[in-house]
């Protein structure tokens, strides 16, 4: 299986792409647009690995999601991207 995971350059989303990687065979696309609060040095265990890979996208760029879906093509999302901070 193939989850989009929207924020998986933060908190929650990089344990959670971590941890599908690690504990799981599913392939793992993260959109995150890297605000403030992204950080992909929580992502150094993965960025390699075959399974995953990385679009800095904003998730309100309707053309840019349609292009990541269109070549993706994604089982299952997560959506936990966020401005946590409000
Ligand atoms: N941190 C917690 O303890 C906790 C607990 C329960 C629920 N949550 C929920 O989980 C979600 C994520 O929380 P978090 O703590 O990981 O937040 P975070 O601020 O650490 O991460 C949010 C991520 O979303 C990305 N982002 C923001 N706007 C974006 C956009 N327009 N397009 C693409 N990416 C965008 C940021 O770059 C960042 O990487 C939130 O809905 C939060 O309420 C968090």
């Amino acid at each position: 299986m193939k989850i989009l995971v929207t924020g998986g350059a933060g908190f929650i989303g990089s344990a959670v792409i971590r941890h599908i990687i690690k504990n799981t065979q599913d392939s793992v696309v993260n959109v995150d647009k890297l605000t403030y609060a992204g950080n992909l040095e929580s992502l150094v265990t993965v960025e390699n690995n075959d399974r995953y890979a990385f679009e800095q996208v904003d998730i309100c760029d309707r053309a840019e999601l349609d292009r990541v879906f269109a070549e993706h093509q994604p089982d299952a999302v997560m959506h936990l991207a966020a401005e946590s901070h409000v």
